[in-house]
């Protein structure tokens, strides 16, 4: 079936969403971006929503295979923030007009990290109320699989979003690519957790991986459609030369330009099928084209997260090769973001949440 009568389809099959994955004429490819804009603008309007991101600490307990801050990489010079650097970086993003930040770190369990989530949250809520926040900015976590108690406790606590990714839903390749005390249905079930509890809640995947078929990506929809997810962050899979996966354990990585490419259609044929959730262009995607993030926007994505991790700390969280903005002063990549999003012909939405509209439809009908 050509892609103009795919994308005229009420509803899309597995079949169908593999097809548009994997379309390769520059027509189709542009047939298939306008469709994805078309359905962006139409159920989330034209404002492009920004996240403050402040990566927090890179100590983690957990040892996934691709991951640059994995706790067996003994290369990485591990940092937290202080609880006072981080609300100090989350005033300094509610100072450049952001109304929601991410709270992004490496995974751990143990009750002095659960303790400090909760004291940072508590006092950037309080830290950051004004006329246009009265409630304080909005808190998206990322903080990776926890017990269901506490997740409550975060959600009491203030955090409203929170994103875990589930990285791949194909069994065989969530196996090879994790270690063997982690389990694909447990962090299904972690998800199911946390829409229970009330977050807006987040997954995502990574694109590209050794081994990743577009039937896996096409299954990987189907499941952010079927849990009912009311956000995505996904992008390329990147290779971290500090990890098992750059050896080429599980085979090769999609070369860069494809891997970029099949992500943008990854983005837009997200979009097409669940239509009302918030999609981010991730930072990922800015590390394989230096206009990643704008392209991630033109094929159906309405969030950034410009860097607000303290400048000195960037370097450290480093998650794969060449991630940009390591370099920058706080704030600047929010400026160059602004600029980007009006020069892309939408609007940057800012000093608000920018909740997603599908959570406010699945809570309000
Ligand atoms: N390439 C791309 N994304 C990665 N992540 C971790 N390691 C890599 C990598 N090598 C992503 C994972 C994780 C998120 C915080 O970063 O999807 O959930």
């Amino acid at each position: 079936m050509g892609i103009g009568s795919l994308l005229r389809k009420k509803h899309l099959d597995q079949a169908d969403i593999t097809e548009l994955l994997s379309c390769h004429e520059a027509g189709d490819i542009e047939q298939l971006r306008r469709a994805a804009w078309e359905t962006t603008t139409r159920y989330c309007g034209h404002k492009v929503h920004f996240r403050g991101l402040i990566e927090f600490s890179n100590i983690c307990a957990n040892d996934c295979l691709y991951c640059g801050i994995r706790k067996s990489n003994c290369v990485v010079e591990r940092y937290s923030l202080t609880v006072d650097e981080v609300v100090e970086a989350a005033i300094s993003c509610a100072e450049h007009g952001i109304g929601s930040l991410v709270l992004q770190s490496g995974e751990r369990t143990d009750p002095a990290f659960i303790d400090f989530v909760v004291e940072i949250v508590e006092k950037i809520k309080i830290a950051t109320r004004s006329d246009n926040l009265p409630q304080g900015m909005g808190i998206t976590l990322c903080v990776g699989e926890q017990q269901r108690e506490t997740c409550e406790r975060f959600f009491a606590t203030g955090a409203h979003r929170y994103l875990l990714r589930i990285e791949t839903t194909s069994p065989d390749l969530y196996r090879r690519l994790h270690p063997p005390g982690m389990s694909l249905e447990r962090r299904k079930a972690c998800l199911q957790d946390l829409k229970a509890i009330g977050f807006q809640c987040g997954t995502g995947v990574m694109i590209g991986l050794p081994g990743q078929t577009c039937e896996d990506l096409a299954r990987d929809i189907l499941f952010f459609r079927d849990s009912d997810v009311d956000m995505i962050g996904m992008g390329p899979y990147i290779v971290h030369q500090d990890t098992p996966l750059a050896g080429g354990v599980l085979g090769l990585p999609l070369p860069a330009v494809e891997a970029f490419e099949l992500s943008l259609r990854m983005i837009a044929v997200t979009r097409i099928v669940l239509c009302d959730i918030n999609i981010a262009a991730t930072t990922a995607l800015q590390a394989l084209h230096p206009t990643g993030r704008e392209e991630g926007i033109r094929f159906g994505a309405n969030v950034v997260m410009p860097q607000l991790t303290p400048g000195r700390f960037r370097k450290h969280y480093l998650l794969y090769d060449g991630k940009p903005c390591v370099d920058g002063q706080e704030g600047e990549c929010a400026g160059c973001l602004r600029e980007k999003i009006i020069t892309s012909g939408r609007e940057p939405g800012l000093l608000e949440w920018g909740d997603s509209p599908h959570f406010t439809r699945r809570k309000h009908g």
